[in-house]
C-alpha cells in the first residue's frame, strides 16, 4: 500500500536522518529502488517528474506499475508514489489518479500566487490524508547547456508558505539539478539555519542530491533536512554500467542481447547507488 510521505518525514527529522527520494523512469528503474529499500528495510519515496510520467505513458500507468510491485514483490517498508516539481494541474491529474504525494512547485510564480496555488492544493490534499511539498526559491539547473545557480529561499516567504500546512517545505539553498559546476559555492548553511529558525519542525527536502558532499549532506540533515531528491546520479550509474557491457562486447555473446541481460547490470549499479544513498542519509533500518 502507498503512504502519504508525512509520517515518515515526521520520524527522519525527530531522529535526525534523511529519507531518499529516487525518480523513477521505468520499470527497472522502480524495481530497482522497490527491492533496495525492502532489503535494507528502509522507508523510501519514489519521485515522478512530469515528463517522466509522461515517457512512462501517463499517471494512471504509473501508479498501476508501482501498486502492482509492491504487492508482487512483497514490498512492507513504507513506499509514497510523489509528483517532483508538480506544476499546479499536474499536481490535481496526479491526485486524481493514485499518487500518496504531491510537490507544487510554485517557485517561478510571485510569492503571492504561490501561496495562493498551494493553499488550494493542500486543502485538496488534507482532504484525501495525501502529503505535499511546496517550494520557495527555485533550484538551479542546465538550461540550453548553461548551468544557472540556485537561489536562496526567503525566509519570510518560507514561513508564510509552511504556514498554509504543507508537509514539507523545499528551500532554495544554492542547491542544483543535475551535476555541479566546478566553481560551485556550496550549500548556503546560513540560509538553511534562517529557514529552520522560521519554520521550526517543518521536514526541509534538499533537491540536487547528486554530487553534493557527504559533510554538507550530514550538516543539512542536522539543520533539519529531513527527504534528499537524487535523479541524476542513478542516470549516470545504469549509463555507466549499461556502456560497459556494451563496449566488453556482452551483448554479442550468447543472448547477451535478451534486454533482460542487457539492462541488468544498469540495474544492479542503480540498486547500488541507491543503497549507498540510503546509508549516507541514514534511513537504513528505519522503516
Ligand atoms: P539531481 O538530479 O541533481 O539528483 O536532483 C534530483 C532532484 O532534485 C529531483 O527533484
Amino acid at each position: 500500500m502507498l503512504v502519504s510521505a508525512k509520517e515518515m518525514l515526521n520520524k527522519a527529522r525527530e531522529g535526525k536522518y534523511a529519507v531518499g527520494q529516487f525518480n523513477i523512469n521505468n520499470l527497472e528503474w522502480t524495481k530497482a529502488i522497490l527491492l533496495t529499500a525492502q532489503e535494507q528495510n528502509s522507508p523510501v519515496i519514489l519521485g515522478v517528474s512530469e515528463g517522466a510520467g509522461k515517457y512512462m505513458c501517463g499517471y494512471k500507468t504509473v501508479v498501476g506499475m508501482v501498486k502492482g510491485m509492491l504487492e508482487e514483490l512483497g514490498i512492507t517498508v513504507p513506499v509514497a508514489l510523489h509528483l517532483d516539481h508538480g506544476s499546479y494541474d499536474g499536481a490535481k491529474a496526479c491526485i486524481e489518479a493514485g499518487f500518496s504525494s504531491v510537490m507544487f512547485d510554485g517557485s517561478h510564480y510571485p510569492i503571492e500566487e504561490n501561496i495562493e496555488k498551494t493553499k488550494e492544493l493542500v486543502s485538496e490534499c488534507e482532504k484525501l490524508g495525501l502529503s505535499i511539498e511546496a517550494e520557495v526559491g527555485s533550484i538551479g539547473g542546465e538550461e540550453d547547456g548553461v548551468i544557472g545557480a540556485g537561489e536562496c529561499a526567503d525566509p519570510d516567504e518560507c514561513k508564510a508558505i509552511a504556514d498554509l500546512g504543507v508537509t514539507m517545505l523545499a528551500a532554495g539553498i544554492g542547491n542544483i539539478h543535475g551535476k555541479y559546476p566546478e566553481n560551485w559555492a556550496g550549500l548556503s548553511f546560513e540560509t538553511l539555519a534562517a529557514v529552520k529558525e522560521k519554520v521550526g519542525d517543518m521536514p526541509l527536502v534538499l533537491h540536487g542530491g547528486t554530487g553534493i558532499p557527504e559533510d554538507m549532506i550530514k550538516k543539512a540533515i542536522s539543520l533539519g533536512v529531513a527527504k534528499i531528491n537524487v535523479n541524476t546520479e542513478c542516470q549516470l550509474a545504469f549509463q555507466e554500467a549499461t556502456r560497459k557491457y556494451i563496449e566488453e562486447g556482452k551483448d554479442k555473446q550468447g543472448k547477451g542481447f535478451d534486454p533482460r541481460k542487457l539492462l541488468a547490470p544498469g540495474f544492479e549499479a542503480i540498486k547500488e547507488t541507491v543503497k549507498e544513498k540510503m546509508e549516507l542519509f541514514g534511513s537504513i533500518g528505519k522503516a
